[in-house]
């Protein structure tokens, strides 16, 4: 007979397979292993969006010259949510904000290598709060 770990290493590999039929290779890595995940103290900007759904993203900015030199976020969303504010903070770190601030939903579901439709709000969400974020640089 199996022991308690047994099962629970059964239901964990249950739960990766299934996320792995829904989600691409680059979703679940962002995920499992989320970039730039945090506050920063003493952030030259930041702000908190939320989505239609209820999660909401943090992001936090700071610059050196016109350069984002540190970029954080805090979630408490879905792991899609998590996936998209970690991707998007990737790409828009050591950006210039003119630069980060032209990043599209749709170039971060491409980065990301797809997500399902019912959560490209979750990319929406994360590029919205970025451009937030920048937008209070004023
Ligand atoms: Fe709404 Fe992810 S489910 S932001």
């Amino acid at each position: 007979m199996g022991s308690e770990n047994d099962i629970f290493d059964e239901i964990e590999g249950m739960v990766v397979k299934d996320a792995a039929k829904l989600f691409s290779p680059a979703v679940i890595e962002h995920f499992n292993n989320p970039k730039n995940m945090g506050a920063l103290e003493e952030p030259d900007a930041y702000t908190f969006m939320s989505g239609m759904c209820g999660d909401t993203i943090g992001i936090f900015l700071r610059l050196s010259g016109e350069k984002i030199s540190k970029i954080g976020f805090v979630t408490n969303g879905c792991g899609p949510t998590i996936a998209c504010a970690s991707a998007l903070t990737s790409l828009a770190k050591g950006k210039a904000t003119a630069e980060a601030c032209n990043i599209t939903s749709e170039q971060l579901i491409e980065f990301l290598g797809g997500l399902p439709r019912e959560n490209t709000h979750c990319a929406d969400l994360a590029v919205n709060t970025l451009r937030g974020a920048l937008a209070k640089l004023g």
